[in-house]
């Protein structure tokens, strides 16, 4: 034993202050970086004062340290060989385990007799009701993660499932859960209690499943965020369940942090937070996306690379709207020669960036700071959209859904109410993208066939290079 009771303690209050200071750092672009070496020095701390801490015997060391290389290269290797447009999937079925873990945490310390040896009659029961619920958030995380995984996957439809009644059988879940709750906390054997934490595992897990499956495809990001929340409440009930004060702090952290985001992303999508957390939200506003299909209807302008070199030659200020297609085509870096040529030549250029650009909160700014644009360019989209009106020509990068007026025009969109980048305003917008294809939400795009809107056909990285050629000659 390296780390005394003491030394595990103080470790601990240092891993706590770290991640702290992590979250602080990654709420800005700038301190990002720092943000994650605190996180990465933080958990090292932890992990090495609990693995040689006071609670695991020597015996148990190689187990943990054995699990941790397998684990450790697995993850090791998914993070060096996911392309960035699939981290969401990959977040996803991280949180999925996160999930799986306090359910097996639950059911262990349920059946170990010397996990609650020492408990008096009260603290038992306490106990008991951490393992229940630490249980039932971890398989809520558990299968919604994984049926989340498959929607942003295109695994399973992003056509969302609508059960008729289905904010009835999610009360009736409720009650169900909490009628076993009760037979669970009343069981005077491990026997006894096992079924009902059995029956409300399964419920929980079909809970999961019918939550995220009956989320359209232009509510995912929300979902995304809601279940990293959940996933962090079900690190802080593991928590619980084995006593560990750190493991309830960062999952408190994470939970909370989550919870945050989720709000943020429900005001970008123009969503009710509580119908968000109640699971089965954002579709009765609209029709589903399949619905709608994505046909498109009217006559668009193509325009070509060297026109496009054209009007931003001859443009005083122009925006840049990227969207998931500059992230699929990897052209951030031809972006940012592009904008240096046009700075260089007095053009008063800006980046506007929508909330859920891209396929993951904040992938925008990260594909645009890998490509070193200046920070105090990049726009939020609150800040950008009043300047559309005076801003000659804006340039839409594989973006589609965030730039679609009908989410304002139309009310039967399924994007209805959604806040949108106003790029149709400026006197000429050009939309870069391969061919008609709708968005993630798969709706048409009444922006397309607009008078002022030219459509630059091809993939973003092939046109962005011609069009940097020829502002070069
Ligand atoms: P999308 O609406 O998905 O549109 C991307 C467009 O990029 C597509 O229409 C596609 O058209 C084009 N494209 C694809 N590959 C390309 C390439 N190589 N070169 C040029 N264009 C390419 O993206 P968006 O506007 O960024 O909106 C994001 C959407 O994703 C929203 O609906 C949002 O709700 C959803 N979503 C977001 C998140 C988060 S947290 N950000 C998470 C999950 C879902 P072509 O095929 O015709 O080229």
């Amino acid at each position: 034993m390296l780390f005394s009771e003491n030394l595990a303690t103080v470790a601990y209050i240092g891993a706590t202050i770290l991640f702290i200071l992590s979250l602080g750092g990654l709420s800005n672009p700038a301190s990002s970086r720092r943000g994650n070496l605190y996180g990465m020095i933080g958990m090292t701390i932890a992990v090495v004062a609990t693995v040689f801490g006071p609670r695991v015997t020597p015996a148990g060391i190689g187990w943990i340290v054995g699990a941790m290389a397998v684990g450790g290269s697995i993850g090791i290797y998914a993070a060096r060989t996911v392309q960035m447009t699939q981290m969401p999937e990959l977040v996803a079925l991280m949180h999925s385990l996160v999930g799986l873990a306090a359910v097996l945490v639950g059911y262990a310390s349920y059946v170990d007799p010397s996990a609650s040896a020492s408990f008096t009659a009260a603290e038992k029961t306490i106990h008991h009701v951490e393992v229940y619920i630490g249980v039932l958030i971890g398989a809520v995380t558990l299968s919604g993660s994984l049926i989340a995984f498959g929607k942003l996957s295109a695994r399973i439809s992003g056509t969302p499932l609508i059960l008729p009644g289905k904010h009835f059988l999610n009360l009736a879940a409720l009650l169900l859960v909490i009628f076993f709750g009760a037979q669970f906390l009343g069981a005077h054997s491990v026997t006894n209690g096992m079924t009902p934490l059995v029956i409300m595992t399964v419920i929980a897990l079909l809970f999961g499943v019918h939550m995220v499956m009956s989320i359209g495809g232009a509510d995912m990001p929300v979902v995304v965020s809601m279940l990293n929340s959940y996933s962090g409440w079900a690190a802080a009930a593991t928590g619980f369940m084995l006593s560990n004060d750190l493991l309830i702090v960062t999952g408190a952290l994470v939970g909370s942090s989550g919870a945050i985001l989720s709000y943020i992303m429900c005001r970008a999508m123009n969503r009710h937070f509580l119908s968000v957390i109640g699971g089965g939200f954002g579709t009765s506003g609209g029709t589903p996306a399949a619905a709608t299909s994505g046909e498109p209807a009217g006559e668009v302008t193509p325009v070509s690379a060297v026109e496009t070199a054209e009007l931003l030659r001859d443009a005083k200020s122009v925006v840049i709207v990227p969207g998931y297609g500059m992230a699929v085509a990897q052209a951030q870096h031809t972006v940012y020669e592009i904008t240096k040529l046009l700075r260089e030549k007095g053009v008063n250029i800006r980046f506007g960036i929508h909330p859920v650009a891209g396929r993951m909160p904040g992938h925008m700014n990260v594909l645009l700071a890998e490509a070193k644009v200046p920070y105090d360019i990049v726009m939020e989209m609150d800040e950008i959209n009043d300047d559309f009106p005076v801003t000659d020509v804006c340039m839409v990068i594989g973006a589609n859904d965030i730039v679609n007026p009908s989410a304002q025009d139309d009310p039967g969109s399924p994007i209805a109410g959604m806040p949108v980048l106003e790029v149709w305003k400026a006197k000429t917008s050009i939309v870069m993208k391969r061919g008609m294809a709708s968005g993630y939400a798969g709706v048409d795009n009444p922006l397309f066939y607009k008078d002022n809107n030219r459509m630059l056909f091809g993939d973003a990285k092939k046109m962005l290079d011609e069009v940097l050629a020829a502002l070069k000659t």
